[in-house]
């Protein structure tokens, strides 16, 4: 067996980020706009998006390059038919040691139970705002705060073992006096949040410069309030830069992607509903996987592929943002690829 491939800046694959369902039921306007995603955007087919099979025996190859933790995201992937189903096949692959999901939760009230029993190892939801009528609007109208609330609730019963995280995107006059709450609301209850700088994904949002709320900022907010002490990362090329609450109420973090890159160590792939696989949330090209998955490709010859692929890859997107030498391109969309 060959060793796990690096790529050409050193890094390992260790992390698989697929997309299950490119629908949402939610139209935020920093990733799917209601005037871009309305009744006539054509979505992908059931029989365009990887089916089970096809997903498992990926992570599977995956896995035997030196994956070890997979999440599940969207669109929605809560929206995808049975995906219980999936998290316990997934559970069931040689070597993978985490395995969560990222959800905006409104369906979690309902499925947060057979989600842990499947054996999902963690959840992590996403959620911007606690104001009812901002929430409302930042949904694009679709989503009830009561309802991602009851998901939350849903997940602690659940009992996840390794536990819930929360994301709140902070932009600009938009959310960001209420991160405050945020913070205040799930202090001491064991959920982690985390402060999300607003990113210029895809090419459908107005993101500007302006509109980012730098993690620093929102960090000593929250530490004058109830004082903090910086924890170490846990693995290099953590995506979160953690703290934690000086009294006991646990832990907080900001992930810092446009003033604090972290590419340096960026060891995740991403594979979208319909098959094709991405080395970079800022992607402008990926991949086909399902064209030789149909086409009866070897297991041999599809990892050979994954490594090929891997083995190529120099992305850093952040840092070339961070540097002002990125011309506008025309990138992968977020619901598309799932953050
Ligand atoms: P865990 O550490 O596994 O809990 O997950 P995570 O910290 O990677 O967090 P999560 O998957 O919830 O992602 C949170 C946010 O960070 C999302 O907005 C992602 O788009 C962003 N993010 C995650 N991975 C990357 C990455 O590789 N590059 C950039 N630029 N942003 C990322
Ligand atoms: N910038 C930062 N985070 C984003 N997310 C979606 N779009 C953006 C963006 N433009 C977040 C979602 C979710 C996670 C998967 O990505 O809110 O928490
Ligand atoms: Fe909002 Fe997430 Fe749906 Fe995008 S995928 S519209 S961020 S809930
Ligand atoms: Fe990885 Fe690309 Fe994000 Fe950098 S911008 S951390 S290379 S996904």
């Amino acid at each position: 067996v060959d060793a796990p491939p690096l790529d050409r800046r050193g890094r390992a694959l260790r992390d698989l980020r697929v997309s299950v369902m490119d629908r949402c039921n939610f139209r935020c306007p920093y990733c799917m706009p209601e005037s871009m995603y309305g009744e006539h955007f054509r979505f992908l087919g059931n029989d365009e998006r990887l089916s089970f099979d096809e997903i498992e025996r990926l992570c599977r190859l995956a896995a035997q390059l030196g994956v070890g933790k997979l999440r599940l995201t969207g669109g929605e992937p809560l929206l995808r038919p049975h995906v219980a189903e999936l998290v316990a096949r997934l559970r069931r692959i040689d070597g993978i040691a985490d395995l969560a999901m990222t959800t905006n939760g409104v369906l979690l009230d309902r499925q947060a139970a057979r989600l842990r029993d499947a054996g999902l190892d963690r959840i992590t939801i996403s959620l911007d705002t606690l104001d009812p009528v901002l929430f409302h609007r930042l949904s694009g109208g679709r989503g009830a705060l009561d309802e991602v609330l009851a998901g939350i609730e849903a997940a602690q019963a659940a009992d996840f073992p390794r536990g819930i995280k929360l994301n709140a995107v902070i932009r600009r006059g938009v959310n960001e006096h209420g991160a405050t709450d945020l913070a205040e609301r799930f202090r001491g209850s064991g959920i982690v949040l985390r402060f999300i700088e607003y990113m210029d994904v895809g090419n459908r949002n107005d993101w500007a410069a302006d509109a980012v709320v730098p993690a620093r900022e929102l960090i000593e907010r929250i530490d004058a309030r109830w004082p903090l002490e910086a924890v170490p990362a846990q693995y290099p090329g953590e995506v979160a830069t953690r703290f934690r609450f000086r009294d006991g109420a646990g832990e907080i973090g900001v992930i810092a992607s446009v003033s604090a890159p972290f590419c340096g160590d960026c060891t995740r792939a991403r594979l979208s509903s319909e098959g094709m696989l991405y080395t970079c949330l800022f992607a402008t090209h990926g991949t086909d996987l399902r064209g030789p998955l149909r086409g009866g490709a070897s297991d041999e010859a599809l990892r050979r592929q994954l490594r090929q692929l891997w083995l190529q890859r120099a992305d850093r997107y952040s840092e070339e943002r961070a540097e002002q030498r990125k011309p506008s391109r025309r990138k992968i969309e977020m619901h598309y690829i799932g953050g």
